[in-house]
């Protein structure tokens, strides 16, 4: 005890660097990049300083860019020049994902792992995850989960090294998973969103990715922030259906969330640090309220202290730019 125990001995000078238990490398990044069919040049967005869309053309020197940062993988959105009832821009050959894949593949190759995000919501009129029946004013599971099987093998089929699927329709990962087996697509892994959140955090990015609902919200698919132990099943019943990764979403609310999964399953644990994480320390940065660096890593420090393998952040690149 005190006196004779000091715990200060070991904060100072090389020393606190050999006690340190975590850190945070540039590959446990993975960058979200934002593919717009709409446009020509590179468009700002006003609640996320720094993210930008992304015309076709500027993709693959955008994952360049990342990728001379030291940057191992990148997770593409797509936002469509069409959108309809069933989402259907979101499966074809020509659309804007499968076309943004091939240009970073073809760029890029084995030095960029390539991830789409598989949902229905930036391809839908309606703005919700899967289909609907618009007088009930209901989200249809079952009838959802083909759709989101014939888009994740167009992704594989473009090239994409992993597909993660949003959506959180009830069955989605096995159906997936049978998906791309049938279609030869066996070694393609799936990183699943599987405990994810219903949650105000994720404002910014529905401006982005131009996906907000237009009745209802996303309440009767995606999980009540109040619970954990519903976090728990979620990932059990994924990992049964084949998830390779499981993720939590969002990640610094949800830290608890985080240490649980890793401690009980023992599986890759992937943390989504979310657009409204990053605007909110954006914001206080801009206004000289708080240091960026600083909170920026301490922020993704403490995701990978909760027990995450990987992240993915809108930080990526200035993270990865601080890294170096
Ligand atoms: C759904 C999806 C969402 C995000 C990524 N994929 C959320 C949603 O609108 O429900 C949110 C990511 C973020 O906030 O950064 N396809």
């Amino acid at each position: 005890m005190f006196p004779e125990l000091r715990m200060r001995r070991l904060r100072s000078g090389k020393i606190r660097d050999l006690v340190r238990e975590t850190s945070l490398s540039v590959d446990d990044l993975i960058y979200p990049m934002f593919v717009d069919e709409n446009i020509d040049d590179v468009q700002n967005t006003a609640s996320m300083p720094g993210v930008e869309r992304l015309p076709l053309s500027k993709v693959a020197d955008d994952a360049k860019e990342a990728a001379d940062l030291g940057i191992p993988a990148l997770i593409l959105f797509g936002i469509p020049s069409k959108k309809d009832d069933m989402g259907s821009s979101a499966w074809g050959d020509e659309d804007i994902v499968q076309k943004a894949v091939r240009e970073v593949k073809d760029e890029l190759g084995k030095d960029m792992l390539v991830i789409t995000d598989v949902c229905l919501c930036e391809y839908t009129d309606h703005g919700h995850c899967g289909m609907i029946d618009r007088e009930k004013g209901e989200i249809l599971n079952d009838p959802t989960l083909p759709l989101l099987g014939k888009t994740a093998v167009s992704h594989a089929k473009a090239g994409a090294d992993m597909v993660a699927p949003s959506g959180m329709m009830d069955g989605m990962i096995g159906a997936i998973r049978s998906a791309l087996d049938e279609n030869n697509f066996k070694e393609i892994p799936i990183m699943s969103y599987a405990a994810k959140y219903s949650s105000a955090f994720y404002g910014p990015f529905r401006d982005v990715a131009d996906s907000g609902c237009c009745f209802g919200d996303r309440s009767t698919y995606q999980m009540d922030p109040a619970n954990s132990e519903e976090a728990i099943r979620e990932v059990e019943l994924d990992v049964l259906e084949g998830a390779d990764i499981v993720m939590v979403k969002p990640a610094l609310p949800y830290l608890d969330i985080i240490y649980r999964i890793k401690n009980e399953f023992k599986m890759p644990t992937a943390a989504y640090n979310v657009s409204g994480e990053f605007a909110m320390l954006k914001a206080a940065a801009q206004n000289g309220w708080l240091d960026e660096k600083q909170v920026m890593h301490e922020s993704l420090l403490s995701i990978k202290r909760a027990g995450a393998d990987m992240i993915l952040t809108y930080f990526a690149r200035d993270m990865a730019k601080m890294l170096k």
